[in-house]
């Protein structure tokens, strides 16, 4: 039997409380899609029993399992391109200038996805600033999703996944071939680290970041929780840091803890210091 109006609705209000993703009742028809899996764990013999079960009970895990199922995890390497140039010439060699003394850096992919994000600055890293290979370097990659976080530590793409936005050279000298399927090099790998971390709870134990990268997860939300991300991110950055967020994302309507720069055909963001 499909579900009512008011399932669809509770689905949503409780996606909305979960992870801050808003979903478009035309996207209805998704719920259907993503949550059949869970609903045959939950030994619900349909969405509506699902949703019973989510209604009466509460359990915990599964609503926690609904939020995550219902994700958009669109990703690539090098996604966009232009923001990757902003990192190459402006961002990291100023960031570089800057922590010359300590020689060290801490990147966040904060909403990393399956991983092609954070290796993507990893490969950057590699590529263009060799001398950082004597330093103390990280990238932190983080997501709601237990399962593109699963991923992302792997390290491990299928072919349709590096023939998007990764160069012929970058897949031959920073990947081993394992039959149809791509390892990230052990040198790029070990620069990265994926961890679960929800953007509208609490964080988990996090350094001070030199760059943050938050792309294409804050249009799903709603302004108050952008506006609560922002306060969250601006206390997880050095002063000196640099914020990156997606083509379609600016920080100004929620917050006035950044302001805006332009380089590179590009908008990225630094802390106002407070
Ligand atoms: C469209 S992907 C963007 C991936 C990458 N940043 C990029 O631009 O290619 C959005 C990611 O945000 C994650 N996400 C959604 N809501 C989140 C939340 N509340 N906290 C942390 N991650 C979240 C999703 O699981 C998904 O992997």
């Amino acid at each position: 039997m499909a579900c009512s109006d008011s399932d669809y609705a509770y689905l949503r209000e409780l996606v909305l409380s979960q992870s801050a993703n808003l979903i478009d009742p035309s996207r209805n028809a998704l719920f259907e899609t993503r949550l059949t899996p869970i609903a045959r764990i939950a030994g619900a013999a349909s969405l509506e029993g699902l949703v019973n079960i989510l209604r009466v009970d509460r359990p915990a895990h599964l609503h926690r399992a609904v939020a995550e199922a219902m994700t958009i995890n669109e990703t690539s390497f090098f996604r966009d391109v232009k923001p990757f140039e902003a990192l190459r010439l402006t961002i990291l060699p100023k960031l570089i200038e800057q922590n010359q003394s300590i020689r060290k850096l801490r990147i966040w992919s904060a909403a990393s996805s399956t991983g092609q994000e954070a290796y993507s600055v990893a490969i950057l890293l590699s590529e263009y600033f060799p001398e950082l290979a004597r330093w103390d370097v990280k990238i932190i990659g983080t997501d709601i999703s237990r399962n593109v976080v699963d991923y992302a530590n792997r390290a491990r793409y299928r072919r349709m996944e590096v023939n998007r936005g990764l160069r012929a050279r970058f897949l031959m000298k920073y990947f081993e071939r394992d039959g149809e399927e791509w390892d990230v090099c052990e040198k790029v790998r070990k620069l990265c680290d994926f961890r679960v971390a929800n953007l509208c709870a609490p964080l988990p134990p996090l350094p001070e970041f030199d760059l943050v990268m938050l792309r294409n997860v804050l249009l799903y939300f709603p302004q108050q929780d952008r506006t609560c991300v922002f306060s969250d991110v601006y206390r997880q950055m050095q002063s000196q840091g640099y914020l990156v967020l997606g083509n379609a994302e600016q920080a100004e309507d929620s917050t006035n803890l950044f302001e805006a720069q332009f380089a590179n055909e590009c908008y990225f963001y630094r802390p106002v210091k407070g």
